[in-house]
């Protein structure tokens, strides 16, 4: 019995928590570390990418992972190989500014997936998007794995972990906290009472208003699984955002 937890590697505290719950499944956890070209769609993204092999080892490691495989570029990518197509999906919000960002992922999980053939893959919801992406490619392909998702894991003040993190000042780091504190009042807003979409996205905007150089790229409450905006959030909705802080953007959800 075996679990997956695909990663692009630069582990942190986020990544070792996906390998934490695969570890409590007592089976064989795999974390691949590949750094897949076929998602970039910026050629200096990909080159500058942090790559930390042996630290990663040693995290995966701690965490409970038995094996760290980094697949070969040739290993995945035949000459003259296909892609899959991810779908409806992707074209929307984290999609809509990266053309075939999700197109690449779905190809590579699936490569990965096919190749370990594990009857779990780990992924975190941090990324909303890619996880629903994920469950609907293995779906239609009727690729027998379960794909788990697991919560976002955030800093002391609230911030979801993420690599460009460090790409912000101390003093900007600080500010960023307030992403997640307001979407934790607008999910009380929402549960607590009948709340319409529009009112949490203006909720959102003039909460950050006050944090200058600040700029939302999109604030919207859509159905989990097949991401179509609602106009009430309500059980089964989820709350998803994209800012900019200065040159660094920065995306968080949260469940109703
Ligand atoms: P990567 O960015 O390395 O992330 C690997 C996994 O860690 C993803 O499932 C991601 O959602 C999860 N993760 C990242 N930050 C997290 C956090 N703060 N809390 C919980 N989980 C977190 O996502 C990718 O790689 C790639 O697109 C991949 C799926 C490996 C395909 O190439």
């Amino acid at each position: 019995m075996t679990v997956l937890v695909p990663t692009m590697g630069a582990l942190h505290k986020g990544h070792q928590a996906l390998i934490k719950r695969a570890r409590t499944l007592d089976k064989d956890v795999i974390v691949s570390i590949f750094v897949n070209p076929l998602q970039f769609e910026n050629k200096s993204d990909l080159e500058t990418y942090p790559r930390s092999p042996e630290r990663d080892i040693e995290i995966a490691t701690i965490a409970g992972a038995n094996e760290v495989w980094f697949p070969e570029y040739e290993d995945l990518y035949p000459e003259g190989f296909k892609t899959l197509s991810a779908g409806s999906l992707s074209n929307v919000y984290e999609g809509a500014s990266r053309p075939g960002h999700f197109d690449g992922v779905a190809t590579v999980v699936v490569k990965l997936l096919n190749a370990v053939m594990p009857d779990a893959a780990y992924f975190g919801r941090k990324d909303f998007q890619q996880l629903a992406v994920i469950r609907s490619v293995v779906r239609d392909l009727n690729i027998r794995c379960e794909v788990r998702g697991v919560p976002t894991v955030r800093n002391e003040m609230g911030l979801a972990l993420s690599s460009r993190n460090s790409r912000l000042s101390p003093y900007r780091l600080k500010q960023a906290s307030i992403i997640y504190s307001i979407l934790i009042e607008m999910a009380n807003m929402a549960r607590n009472s009948e709340t319409s979409s529009l009112t949490l996205q203006n909720h959102f905007k003039n909460g950050i208003q006050s944090i200058s150089a600040v700029k939302v790229e999109y604030v919207d409450v859509v159905d989990s699984d097949s991401l179509v905006p609602v106009a009430i959030a309500q059980k089964g909705t989820t709350i998803c955002v994209a800012v900019w802080f200065d040159d660094v953007r920065l995306i968080d959800n949260i469940s109703i």
